[in-house]
């Protein structure tokens, strides 16, 4: 088994921002190996005997899976604790609950709605909290995106990724991305759908280390030529599904179809977090066509949260 850094052992894994540029880089590196060593059956439990408590506020698939395949291959135990089952669901506050997982467990996976709620989970833990999703971050998901794109192109550095459609979550975490790695970020979006402008600007500070270019559009086309990688997701996110028909209206002219991917280079890779809304964001033959890399992106969650977990924990 290789040998692993311990300098980020005991950090909490909020976002791609609270880290260097040399830290994300070896997580996405630790990504590759663990996952070569799972492809070639070589054992590596890392966390044996750890166990990992997983708090869902909202539904998943992959993230879920990922995190808990992904204990069980490093030789730990992950808890799947439903806000239908464990009291958080009754009113018992965030502290409490941190200052008793904190007694049992060795890490805690979150996924939630307000980003406040993972700041105060970490503040009160004594163990690692590592952010599945807020309405704010998707930090996990960037980390697989990320190795999914080294995999297909070699790089990050120098390279052009555009988003195309809400400056959501996964929107704000791939400026962060980039900005860590030195790839160029273009987001497009319609007008009133634009990343954060905080976070827009501490990625842009993040940025001036690796030269990173992060801007934001407002017409898809312009976003997408000559990039090397399309990203697209669903226009209304969890806990949107209210206002979701209203505010598709503003999302039409943003649907990753085959003529806006031909403005892309010709090697271009789509993209997608998942879940998708095929038809809406994107077209099947854009998601099922020869440039698509979301699977690759969707197995990719495995060993990227393997390498947080195996590094933080
Ligand atoms: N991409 C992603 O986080 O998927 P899930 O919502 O299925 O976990
Ligand atoms: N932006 C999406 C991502 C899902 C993984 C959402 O928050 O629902």
């Amino acid at each position: 088994m290789m040998e692993l850094k311990d300098t980020l052992r005991g950090r909490d894994f909020i976002s791609i921002h609270d880290f260097t540029v040399d830290e994300i880089a070896y997580f996405l590196e630790v990504g590759a190996q663990l996952k070569k060593m799972q492809k070639s059956g070589i054992a590596h439990p890392y966390l044996a005997g750890k166990t990992l408590g997983m708090i869902f506020q909202k539904a998943s698939t992959r993230t879920r899976v990922a995190f808990e395949v992904g204990m069980y291959q490093l030789g730990g135990h992950a808890l799947f604790l439903s806000p239908r089952d464990i009291q958080l669901g009754r009113g018992e506050t965030i502290k409490d609950t941190a200052l008793v997982l904190s007694r049992m467990l060795d890490g805690i996976m979150i996924r939630t709605f307000d980003h406040d709620e993972v700041l105060e989970l970490a503040h009160w833990a004594s163990i690692p909290v590592i952010n599945g999703l807020t309405d704010l971050l998707h930090p996990t998901q960037v980390i697989g995106d990320m190795m999914t794109i080294m995999e297909h192109k070699g790089k990050l550095q120098g390279l052009k990724l555009a988003f195309i459609g809400d400056g959501n979550n996964v929107a704000h975490e791939l400026l962060f991305g980039g900005a860590k790695t030195g790839m160029d970020v273009v987001i497009a979006s319609p007008a009133g759908f634009e990343p954060d402008k905080k976070v827009m600007e501490l990625a842009q500070a993040d940025a001036r280390e690796t030269g990173a270019r992060l801007w934001v559009v407002e017409d898809p086309a312009e976003a997408v030529e000559g990039a090397d990688a399309v990203y697209t997701d669903v226009w209304a996110s969890m806990g949107q599904e209210g206002v979701a028909e209203d505010k598709e209206k503003n999302f039409l002219k943003y649907q990753l179809n085959s003529s806006l991917l031909a403005l892309a280079k010709k090697d271009a890779v789509v993209l997608h977090c998942l879940p998708a809304k095929r038809g809406k964001e994107i077209t099947d033959e854009v998601m099922d066509g020869p440039q698509s890399v979301v699977f690759d992106e969707s197995e990719n969650r495995l060993h990227a949260h393997k390498a947080i977990m195996a590094l933080v924990m």
